[in-house]
């Protein structure tokens, strides 16, 4: 690829005008337009933010072309044959570097030391409805822990702190909103259990009987965690940015995070791919029905875990996961037919010209589930997975503008398209607002 030139040039109305180019670490180009509107009088569109960046970050890097994912720099592949933990993934992507032994060892003590949430909080958990989705209550319960301890950050051991309480919290507040809507007892955290393996504890426990993780089953959530960590400006993170840009705290950033993430186009999608695997297998479709089915857009029909905005190959995460899951299945001796449908729909899609025309692949959501379902997490607490696994990179995006001394509010602006001036007409005067309503 020829060197990007040092500015570029745009002529409007006979002016030329120069913007400066901006070229990141792995080569990436981008025109400096910050200067457009004062010097141009005019702004950019582009609606839903697929050519715009909308800031330098150093956390995660996505080829869309190759398939690279890394955090840090880290290929995510090494990092899954590595059996890096969630946790230790988790302090690479927050402050910027594997942990050594001690600094391990320091984090794994503070995230058991704020496993457990004030007794104030349990009630919220007693006020919610009992079917109440747990997206709801984990988005209103992280905003309502900086009502007991507002994250004040200041230095770096301040972030390391206010960081492991977030992420100990989330585990806990995700386990309860779980009990909580199948009416059994909250479960406390156990100090001799590790981050997953507590996490499961916390749901699966009784008050008479112990649920212990197996060992596959901690190491497949522990790579679903991992894999989920971090991926640059998606949707959810975006969010997270734009609500640290007015100087919000970090709990109410994630918070606003986990609303973003609950949509079936971004992590409610693993939810979605499962009830589309099922509806498959019940309704009796042949694979090949329902991809004719998705490409006739018959009610909108989608093949949900399938496409991304960035990725135009395999998700690298997704190669991970089918490899996972096929894995666990067999250690646990059970057969999920939906990933047998997982795997006959990938393989016809992937032959099919609809789809490699528009470059549509499987994305981290298409075998998540099928991980997700061999463990025993119910259907309504997939997305919460996702959030588990995705609040280290929304507290190193925080941490980003948090720290960023020439940092801005994020506020785009727009093109406006509706009514004119309009004159003010007494009420007697008016013609009907809404003509059709009174046909
Ligand atoms: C995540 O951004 C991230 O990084 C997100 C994420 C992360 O880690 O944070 O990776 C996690 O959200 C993964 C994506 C999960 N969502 C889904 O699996 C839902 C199904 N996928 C699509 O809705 C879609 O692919 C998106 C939302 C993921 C991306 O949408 P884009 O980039 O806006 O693409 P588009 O909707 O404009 O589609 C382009 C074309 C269209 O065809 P035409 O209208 O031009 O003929 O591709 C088609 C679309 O119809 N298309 C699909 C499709 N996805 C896109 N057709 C069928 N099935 C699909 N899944």
């Amino acid at each position: 690829m020829e060197d990007a030139p040092e500015v570029v040039r745009l002529e409007i109305e006979g002016t030329v005008h120069e913007f400066r180019v901006i070229v990141g670490s792995q080569g990436e180009k981008a025109i400096d337009i910050s200067s457009l509107r004062d010097s141009t009088g005019y702004i950019t569109l582009d609606d839903s933010y697929a050519n715009t960046g909308s800031c330098q970050s150093g956390i995660t890097y996505i080829d869309g072309e190759k398939g690279i994912l890394r955090y840090r720099g880290y290929p995510i592949e090494k990092l899954a044959a590595e059996k890096t933990s969630f946790v230790e993934t988790a302090w690479l992507v927050m402050f910027g570097s594997l942990p050594d032994t001690a600094e391990r060892q320091w984090f794994t003590e503070l995230l058991m030391e704020n496993a457990a949430l004030h007794h104030d909080m349990d009630q919220h958990f007693y006020a919610f409805p009992a079917n109440g989705h747990p997206m709801a209550i984990l988005s209103s319960m992280i905003n309502a822990l900086s009502t007991h301890s507002r994250p004040r950050v200041h230095d770096r051991e301040s972030y390391i702190i206010a960081a492991a309480r977030l992420m100990a919290k989330v585990r806990t507040i995700a386990a309860a909103a779980y009990k909580s809507s199948i009416g059994e007892p909250l479960i406390y955290p156990r100090s001799d259990l590790k981050y997953v393996a507590n996490l499961l504890h916390m749901m699966f426990s009784v008050p008479y009987k112990n649920y212990e993780a197996s060992k596959e089953v901690s190491r497949a959530l522990n790579l679903f965690f991992m894999l989920h960590a971090d991926h640059e400006q998606n949707c959810s993170t975006s969010t997270v940015r734009m609500v640290a840009s007015s100087q919000a705290n970090m709990y109410t950033a994630c918070s606003a995070g986990v609303a973003a993430l609950w949509g079936p186009l971004h992590g409610g999608a693993n939810v979605a791919v499962v009830q589309m695997l099922s509806d498959i297998r019940k309704n009796d479709l042949s694979v090949g029905d329902y991809i004719k089915k998705e490409k006739n857009k018959e009610d909108g029909v989608k093949l949900m875990g399938f496409g991304h905005r960035v990725y135009k190959q395999f998700d690298p995460r997704a190669k991970i996961l089918k490899g996972a899951a096929d894995q666990l299945l067999t250690s646990m001796h059970i057969t999920d037919p939906t990933l047998d449908i997982a795997r006959e729909l990938e393989q016809a899609a992937l032959a099919d010209d609809y789809f490699i025309e528009r470059k549509l692949y499987p994305n981290v959501d298409f075998y998540s589930g099928v991980i997700l379902r061999a463990v025993g997490i119910p259907l309504n607490m997939f997305t919460v997975m996702f959030s588990i696994g995705r609040v280290p990179g929304w507290i190193a995006n925080w941490k980003e503008v948090h720290d960023n001394p020439a940092q801005r509010i994020y506020r785009p602006r727009q093109i406006y398209t509706g009514a004119v001036e309009q004159q003010w007409l007494p009420r007697n005067d008016r013609p009907p607002s809404l003509p059709d309503m009174w046909d």
